[in-house]
C-alpha cells in the first residue's frame, strides 16, 4: 500500500500511529549497525559502507533511503550518504548520543516484550515475565551485555534532563544525597558536579552500575561519591539528608513501591526528605506532546517492568502508606518530570 493511499483513505494522524514500529525499526538497525559512527567523518556510497560492516550492499542502501526520508541522513547527488544532525545523536560516546536508548528501545526484549502487549492489557501481567519468566532485573543480572547498553539508555536519558534538573531544584540545602537506584551515577555526578558542598552515594544493584565509578571519576567528583551495591527491598544507606529515587518508583506495583519507600524512611534522618523524579500522571489525559509521553511511559511500565506511572493522588497515597507526606511537586519547565518532595509524616 502506497503512502498516498494511505493518506487517501485514513485521516492523516492515524496513518503514521498505525506504522510507527517501521521507523523505530529502521533507527533501531541504524543503531545496530553502527551507520552514524561510520558517517561521522565523511559520506559515503552503499557499497562503501556494505564492505566496511560485511553487509549485502542492495538492501543496505534501502535501509539508507529509508533513514533519509525520516531525516537521519540525507542522499546526495553523488549517491553517497551523509549523516545529519538528528542522525548524529545515534553516534556513541557523544554529548547528547541517544545510541543505547535507540538499542534498548528496539532490542529483543523491548521488541518482544511490548509484542506482549495485548496480553499486558488483558491480564496486568507485564511483557517482560510472560516472555521471559522472569522480572526486568533479574532479566538484567543475568544478562550483562543487556544490561550495559540499559544503564547507558538510562544515562543517556538522565543527561537529557540534568541540567534543567540542578538549574530548577536547590541541591545545596543537603549535606549528602543518597540516589537510590542510581544506575551508573550519571544524575549523582550532576548533582555533585553542580553543587560543590554536596557529598553522595549512589546505591544499586551490582548489574545497574558497574559503569558508576568510571561516569563520577570522568565528571571529576569520585572523591565526594561512595558507590554502594544493594537491594533496597532489604535497605538503604543510613542517615543521608535526602533520598533520591528517579525513574524507580514506576518499576514496580503499590507493595513494593512501598516497601523501598519505607526502607528510604526508615534509613533517613528526622527531618530528611524523600525526592521522587518523576512523570506524573494527569488526572485527566489529553491529545498533547506531553500527556502522549507520560501515557506511553505508562504502557512501557506495563509491557517491560511490570510497574505504572501514577498521578498526584496515586504519589500522596503511595507515599501516606509508608509514613511520607507529600510536601511539594516542583514540575520541570518544558519537561514532563517533576521533583515530588516528601518528608516523614
Ligand atoms: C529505571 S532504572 C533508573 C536508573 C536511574 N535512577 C536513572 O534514572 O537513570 C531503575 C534502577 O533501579 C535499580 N534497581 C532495580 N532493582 C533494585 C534493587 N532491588 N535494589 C537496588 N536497585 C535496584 C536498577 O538496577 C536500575 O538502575
Amino acid at each position: 500500500m502506497s503512502a498516498q493511499e494511505g493518506s487517501a483513505t485514513s485521516p492523516a494522524s492515524l496513518w503514521p500511529l498505525i506504522t510507527g514500529y517501521m521507523p523505530a525499526r529502521v533507527v533501531h538497525v541504524a543503531a545496530e549497525l553502527g551507520i552514524a559512527d561510520l558517517l561521522a567523518t565523511e559520506a559515503k556510497t552503499a557499497d562503501a559502507l556494505a564492505q566496511e560492516i560485511d553487509t549485502a550492499p542492495v538492501p543496505l542502501r534501502r535501509l539508507l533511503r529509508a533513514l533519509a526520508s525520516i531525516g537521519l541522513v540525507e542522499e546526495r547527488e553523488s549517491g553517497r550518504f551523509a549523516l545529519t544532525a538528528a542522525g548524529s545523536q545515534l553516534r556513541s560516546n557523544v554529548p547528547g548520543s541517544m545510541r543505547n536508548i535507540a538499542l534498548m528501545f528496539g532490542g529483543e526484549r523491548a521488541w518482544r516484550s511490548w509484542g506482549e502487549l495485548l496480553h499486558s492489557v488483558r491480564t496486568g501481567e507485564s511483557g517482560t515475565r510472560r516472555v521471559y519468566g522472569v522480572g526486568s532485573f533479574e532479566y538484567l543480572a543475568a544478562k550483562p551485555e543487556q544490561a550495559a547498553i540499559f544503564n547507558a539508555a538510562m544515562a543517556e536519558n538522565t543527561g537529557r534532563i540534568t541540567e534543567l534538573l540542578v538549574s530548577t531544584y536547590d541541591f545545596s540545602q543537603f549535606r549528602n544525597i543518597v540516589d537510590v537506584g542510581g544506575g551508573n551515577g550519571a544524575l549523582m555526578a550532576a548533582i555533585l558536579a553542580a553543587n560543590a558542598g554536596v557529598l553522595g552515594t549512589v546505591f544499586d544493584l551490582p548489574s545497574g552500575m558497574a559503569q558508576a565509578q568510571q561516569n563520577l571519576a570522568d565528571a571529576g567528583v569520585a572523591a565526594r561519591c561512595e558507590i554502594i551495591a544493594g537491594d533496597f527491598f532489604r535497605s538503604v544507606p543510613e542517615a543521608a539528608d535526602a533520598y533520591v529515587l528517579k525513574y524507580v518508583i514506576p518499576d514496580w506495583g503499590d507493595a513494593q513501591s512501598i516497601a523501598i519507600l519505607s526502607n528510604c524512611r526508615d534509613a533517613m534522618h528526622e527531618a530528611g526528605k524523600i525526592l521522587l523524579i518523576e512523570r506524573v500522571m494527569p488526572e485527566r489525559m489529553e491529545a498533547t506532546p506531553i500527556h502522549q509521553r507520560i501515557a506511553m511511559a505508562d504502557m512501557n511500565m506495563l509491557a517491560m517492568p511490570g510497574g505504572q506511572q501514577r498521578t498526584e493522588q496515586e504519589y500522596r497515597d503511595l507515599l501516606s502508606s509508608a509514613g511520607l507526606s507529600l510536601e511539594r511537586i516542583t514540575p520541570l519547565p518544558g519537561s514532563e518530570i517533576s521533583v515530588i518532595e516528601a518528608k516523614r509524616g
